[in-house]
C-alpha cells in the first residue's frame, strides 16, 4: 500500500509568526471569524496578543472560549452551536491540544452534520466534506495538533477519550511562534515537551513507519532531546527548539500512528483528568523498555541523535538500553512524576482500565502486540 502524506497547506515558523494571521485571513478572504480558545489563555493575555492584530487589521471576529483541558463533547457541541449563529466562515483556534482538537471538531460538524452526536466521529469517520478552514496557532509545545489530522474528544458519561482521524479536519494553515509558549509554566512545558518526545519515539518505531516518517521522527527527537531542558528552565531558544521539534513530530506520526503510550495514556486521561503530557511522559520510559526487542535498530538510531557515546558500535542490546536510560534521565530531569499513584491512579481500577487501553486507536499501532494482563502489568509496575 501507497504511503500517505497530509501537511498543513501552509505553516509558519519562528519568533514573530503570529503576525501573518491577519494577511493570511485577508488573503483567503475570510469575512466573519470565531476565535476557539480557553479562559485562561485571555486572562494571561495569550490569546489576546492574536486578537490584538485582528483588531488592528479590523477583522471581524468573536471568541468561544468555553474549552476545559481534555475537552468533552460539551465543549464541541456548544461551540458548534456558537459558529453557526455566528455564521462564522472561518475558526482560528489558539491554545493547547485542547483548544485546538475542539475547533477540528466543531469545524468538522458544521460542514458535516450528520456527525452532530460527536461520538460517531470516533476512529476514521466518513465525513464527505472539509472542516470549515482552520487557523491554527500553538500556545504549548508538545501536540502538534496544528498539524495532525487527529483530535481526542472526552466523553465524560463513559469515561472515556476517544481519538477521531480525519484528513479533512488538518488546519489550513499553522502559525509556530515560540511567543505564544514563553508563558508556559515549567511543569506543563516539561510534560508537554515528554508528550512531543513520546510522538517522535512511538511515531519512529510504530508499525507504519517509513523512511519519511523516520526522517522526521528522529530529527525532533534530536531537537527536543537537546533542548527541552533549557526549555523548561524558561530560556528563550530552548523554547524556539522545542516549538519546531513538536511540529515536526507532529509531521510524522500524524501520517503514521502511535503506539501503546498513547493508548494506556488516554483512560488515564478520562478517568482521572490527568493531563494528557503528565500521562504520557509518565509512562514513556516504562513502555519503551517493554517494546525494545521489538525495535529492530531504531533504538540505536535514538542512541545515535542523543549523542550517546559509541552508540554506533555497541551491541543492539546496550544501544536499547542506552536509548531507555537517555529518555528516562531527560524524564526525571526534567520533573515528569516517576509513578501513577502520585497522580491519583487507584490499583482496583487498573482491570476496566487496561480494557480500555487495549481498545484505543492508538494500541495497534505498537510494535509489540499486547494483551489486557500485559497492560496490567505495566500499569501496576507504575503504581
Ligand atoms: N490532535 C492531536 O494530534 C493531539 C496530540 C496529542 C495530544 N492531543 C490532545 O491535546 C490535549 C492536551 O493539550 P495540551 O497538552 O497542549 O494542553 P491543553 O490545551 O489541555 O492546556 C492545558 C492548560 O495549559 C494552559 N496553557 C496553554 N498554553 C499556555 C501558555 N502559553 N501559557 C500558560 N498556560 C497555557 C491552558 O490554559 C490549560 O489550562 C489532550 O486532550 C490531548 O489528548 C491531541
Ligand atoms: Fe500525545
Amino acid at each position: 500500500m501507497a504511503n500517505r502524506m497530509m501537511l498543513n497547506e501552509t505553516s509558519y515558523h519562528g519568533k514573530g509568526a503570529i503576525k501573518a494571521v491577519p494577511t493570511e485571513v485577508k488573503a483567503r478572504g475570510f469575512k466573519k471569524v470565531v476565535v476557539v480558545t480557553d479562559k485562561d489563555l485571555i486572562k494571561f493575555n495569550v490569546a489576546t496578543k492574536v486578537t490584538n492584530l485582528l483588531d488592528d487589521a479590523a477583522i471581524d471576529y468573536v471568541i468561544y472560549d468555553g474549552i476545559v483541558p481534555n475537552p468533552t463533547i460539551e465543549n464541541v457541541k456548544n461551540g458548534v452551536n456558537f459558529v453557526n449563529e455566528v455564521g462564522a466562515d472561518a475558526i482560528i483556534a489558539i491554545g493547547g491540544g485542547s483548544p485546538i482538537d475542539t475547533a477540528k471538531a466543531i469545524g468538522i460538524i458544521v460542514s458535516n452534520p450528520e456527525f452532530s452526536d460527536v461520538i460517531s466521529l470516533e476512529g476514521v469517520a466518513d465525513t464527505k466534506n472539509p472542516s470549515l478552514p482552520i487557523l491554527a496557532v500553538p500556545t504549548t509545545s508538545g501536540t502538534a495538533a496544528e498539524v495532525t489530522i487527529n483530535y481526542v474528544i472526552t466523553d465524560k458519561t463513559n469515561a472515556r477519550k476517544f481519538v477521531c482521524v480525519d484528513p479533512h479536519d488538518i488546519p489550513l494553515v499553522a502559525f509556530i511562534d515560540s511567543e505564544m509558549m514563553m508563558g508556559m509554566p515549567k511543569n506543563l512545558c516539561a510534560s508537554t515537551g515528554m508528550d512531543a518526545m513520546t510522538h517522535a519515539i512511538e511515531g519512529l518505531i510504530t508499525k507504519g513507519a517509513w523512511e519519511m516518517t523516520d526522517m522526521l521522527h528522529l530529527k525532533a527527537i534530536e531537537i527536543i532531546g537537546r533542548s527541552l531542558r533549557s526549555s523548561v528552565e524558561g530560556e528563550l531558544k530552548g523554547r524556539e527548539e522545542i516549538a519546531l521539534g513538536q511540529y515536526i513530530a507532529g509531521m510524522g506520526f500524524s501520517n503514521v500512528g502511535l503506539g501503546l503510550v498513547h493508548g494506556m495514556a488516554h483512560p488515564l486521561s478520562a478517568w482521572y483528568n490527568i493531563p494528557h503530557g503528565v500521562a504520557c511522559a509518565t509512562l514513556l520510559p516504562t513502555v519503551m523498555k517493554y517494546n525494545k526487542a521489538f525495535t529492530g535498530e531504531k533504538y540505536r538510531e535514538i542512541a545515535k541523535v542523543l549523542h550517546i557515546v559509541d552508540a554506533e558500535i555497541m551491541t543492539i542490546e546496550a544501544a536499547r538500553d542506552a536509548a531507555c536510560t537517555a529518555i528516562d534521565q531527560l524524564s526525571k530531569d526534567v520533573g515528569i512524576p516517576t509513578t501513577i499513584s502520585e497522580l491519583g491512579v487507584k490499583a482496583e481500577d487498573l482491570p476496566k482500565i487496561a480494557e480500555d487501553a487495549l481498545n484505543d486507536v492508538c494500541t495497534p499501532g505498537n510494535p509489540r502486540d499486547t494483551t489486557v494482563e500485559e497492560i496490567i502489568e505495566i500499569y501496576q509496575g507504575l503504581l
